[in-house]
């Protein structure tokens, strides 16, 4: 690395602990999910993006090794687990592992703590009871009647939490659950030219795929920018996991996809297909998600084939923090603006979300020597 990009990436991310730990004074171990005027707005534990916060305080902790952070972090994470021991289990869904992976399992990998490590196999079992064996077996994303049957790619960022229970419990019927999605994705999802699938529904009874749809993309035929990350971010941890080379393969044609689209400021629009897609909304989230992504799929690969992806990565965070980041307002709450929630719902829309910030700091501190993860 130049020295200029190292100095770059030295105080990027020293800023942005920073201001994680700034935050964590204000909000100790909330749940957060999108700003509004600059201010993240606490929630109830039950979102999908409740694990980022508190997360965001352990990659901060690990760091800093500021003993709040990681109180902070722990006192979420109870109450992550009260949310799924109460009424609310019935909203619980495919992401518990959103919810689980950067807290319980980061914070077990980063202490012991056996609380932590019954928190993780708790929610891998959850995640567990979502899986049909219908077909060749997925995992169904949602709850109410008339989003049974769906599977959505984003799914595919859960499995690390059933492979490394799998690993860690000595069990291997997460991993056979974890490879069964992982595969029946891999068919349904992903295009021949690389772009995804957001959702498909199949039949409950048979495991027949019966129609895609756009879910949070603009049309059923385009590609949502999010799920072009979470699917080779999701895919090269599966190959990382499993070492089953389709994965692999899969996580280096999405990826490959996601560059060839990116526009010339290197910040992607919500939607690569959206019709006015020069000027449509940015989603930093998806940038920051798939910088980290890339850096995964880097250290997969012989190091000639994933120089490339490291240098596509450093483009990447270095085009989100001149365009989307907060160093010229001390007073945001955020590390990242112009993200993109769910556009063609109306919600969330050119904010800060808690997630975008997850990653683009997960992905500086992995170019910046970070091996181990949540994930
Ligand atoms: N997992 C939902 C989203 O990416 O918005």
């Amino acid at each position: 690395m130049q020295t200029s990009t190292h100095e770059w990436l030295t105080t990027t991310r020293a800023a942005a602990e920073a201001r994680v730990t700034a935050l964590a004074l204000r909000l100790g171990g909330a749940f957060l999910h999108a700003t509004d005027a600059g201010r993240y707005l606490p929630l109830d534990a039950d979102e999908w993006t409740s694990g980022f916060w508190p997360g965001l305080l352990l990659l901060t902790y690990r760091r800093t090794g500021d003993p709040a952070l990681l109180a902070a972090a722990a006192h979420a994470e109870a109450e992550l687990e009260r949310a799924v021991c109460d009424d609310r289990l019935y909203l619980l869904h495919h992401d518990v592992g959103f919810q689980f992976s950067p807290t319980a399992v980061m914070r077990y990998k980063l202490t012991g703590d056996p609380t932590a490590r019954r928190r993780a196999f708790l929610a891998a079992n959850l995640l567990m009871g979502r899986f049909n064996p219908a077909g060749t077996g997925f995992i169904e994303a949602w709850n109410t009647e008339e989003r049974r049957g769906l599977v959505i790619i984003d799914t595919m960022m859960n499995l690390p939490l059933l492979f490394w229970a799998a690993d860690e419990f000595q069990q291997p019927r997460f991993r056979n659950v974890a490879l069964a999605h992982a595969h029946t994705t891999l068919r349904t999802h992903v295009r021949p030219d690389g772009s995804t699938n957001h959702i498909v529904r199949f039949d409950q009874e048979t495991g027949m795929p019966l129609e895609t749809r756009g879910g949070q993309g603009y049309a059923p035929d385009s590609c949502w920018s999010r799920g072009q990350s979470w699917a080779f971010y999701g895919f090269a941890l599966a190959y990382r996991y499993s070492r089953v080379p389709e994965f692999r393969a899969a996580a280096y044609r999405v990826a490959n996809s996601f560059l060839a689209t990116l526009p010339p400021e290197g910040v992607p629009p919500w939607d690569f297909g959206a019709p006015d897609v020069a000027t449509a909304p940015r989603d930093s989230s998806a940038g920051a998600i798939a910088a980290s992504g890339l850096l995964e799929l880097a250290a997969l690969l012989p190091p000639g084939e994933g120089k490339p992806f490291v240098a596509a990565a450093t483009d990447l965070l270095m085009a989100l923090a001149a365009h989307c980041g907060t160093a010229d307002d001390p007073a945001h709450d955020a590390l990242l603006r112009h993200a993109t929630g769910n556009l063609p719902k109306g919600q969330n829309i050119d904010v800060a979300l808690i997630y975008g910030d997850y990653y683009y700091l997960e992905a500086l501190q992995k170019l910046d020597g970070l091996r181990e993860t949540c994930w």
